[in-house]
């Protein structure tokens, strides 16, 4: 048996990426024809950060494959500070026949990965958003049709987990991924030299700007996200003066190819990183993006269980 996580957005080939997506298009559509968690067998659901759409998208998705969601409270739990992550892996993997954790630190899900002995799901940490992705690529491919060739501008904050999410599913979709954000809030080396890895294999492409209007002059699809991601309230002042000119405003969206989408993964502040005339406007397709989080987590889910068997 090999066991599959789902720890970041490159755990997938770009072939398994088509398949999942393909997967998750079959639920929406047929949303009880699969039932992988049928017993009910119970799926442990971790924040230690605050959540509405993961949660309320997984809870419905699991028990719609036939499982229990079973919320396990983090601060109750105290993962790494009651009882090792290790430990937790251990004690979960008895119980379960998945985990999905929403965390700060990536190192901190791979150990759970590594000792929990069943899949395990990255719900959002500090560096990536793989579940959202899937959700994501599928809203596209729904407005915009096959991916391989669109092009994407991420605007904002880029030194995060939703930008590298964008760069890594993105070019594993065969997408051109364009990024733009200020100094200093530019990915990562590691993560650029990794989505142009899978970029050279897929036919896509991975660019960082500066400037929002270079990114998004012609683009098929237009992201943004929150400038003050869990953890960095403290900053807010200083991230609303420099991520100023990185707002997705009408005027921006109009640089974009004339049917281009405009997305958001949600809290959105309107009059902060999208105008309300574009979140709220005829291209916005975000509430299709929150809808999709449970066809896609679906999808993960099927996968993961299958291909762990
Ligand atoms: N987009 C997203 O992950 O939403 P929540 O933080 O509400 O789960």
């Amino acid at each position: 048996m090999t066991l599959r996580h789902f720890l970041r957005d490159d755990d997938l080939s770009p072939a398994e990426q088509t398949r999942l997506l393909d997967l998750a298009a079959e639920l929406k559509a047929e949303p009880w024809s699969r039932r992988p968690l049928e017993g009910p067998q119970s799926v442990a659901m971790i924040f230690d950060k605050p959540t509405l759409r993961t949660q309320v998208s997984f809870g419905a998705g699991i028990a719609e494959l036939g499982g229990n969601p079973m919320l396990v409270e983090g601060r109750l739990a105290g993962i790494g500070v009651r009882e090792s992550v290790e430990d937790v892996a251990r004690v979960l993997a008895r119980q379960v026949s998945l985990v999905v954790w929403r965390t700060f630190f990536q190192a901190d899900l791979d150990t759970m990965a590594a000792h929990a002995g069943v899949p395990v799901v990255n719900a959002l940490t500090d560096d990536f958003h793989p579940c959202q992705l899937v959700a994501d690529l599928l809203t596209v491919r729904e407005h915009k049709g096959d991916l391989p060739g669109l092009t994407v501008a991420f605007v904002g904050d880029a030194a995060c987990n939703m930008g590298n999410s964008w760069l890594l599913a993105g070019t594993t979709a065969g997408m051109h991924v364009r990024v733009a954000a200020p100094p200093g809030y530019q990915p990562t080396g590691a993560v650029l030299d990794r989505a142009a890895e899978i970029a050279r294999e897929t036919g896509g492409s991975a660019t960082c700007f500066h400037e929002a209007e270079k990114a998004v002059a012609g683009a098929d699809v237009v992201v943004t996200d929150t400038w003050i991601s869990m953890g960095k309230e403290s900053e807010e002042a200083s991230r609303q003066a420099v991520f100023g000119a990185y707002a997705l405003t009408s005027e921006l969206l109009a640089l974009a190819a004339p049917d281009a989408i405009a997305m958001h993964c949600l809290p959105a502040y309107r009059g902060k990183e999208i105008a309300a005339e574009v979140i709220d406007g005829p291209q916005s397709v975000v509430w299709d993006e929150a809808e999709n989080r449970r066809h896609a987590q679906k999808a993960v889910m099927t996968f993961l269980l299958e291909a762990s068997r």
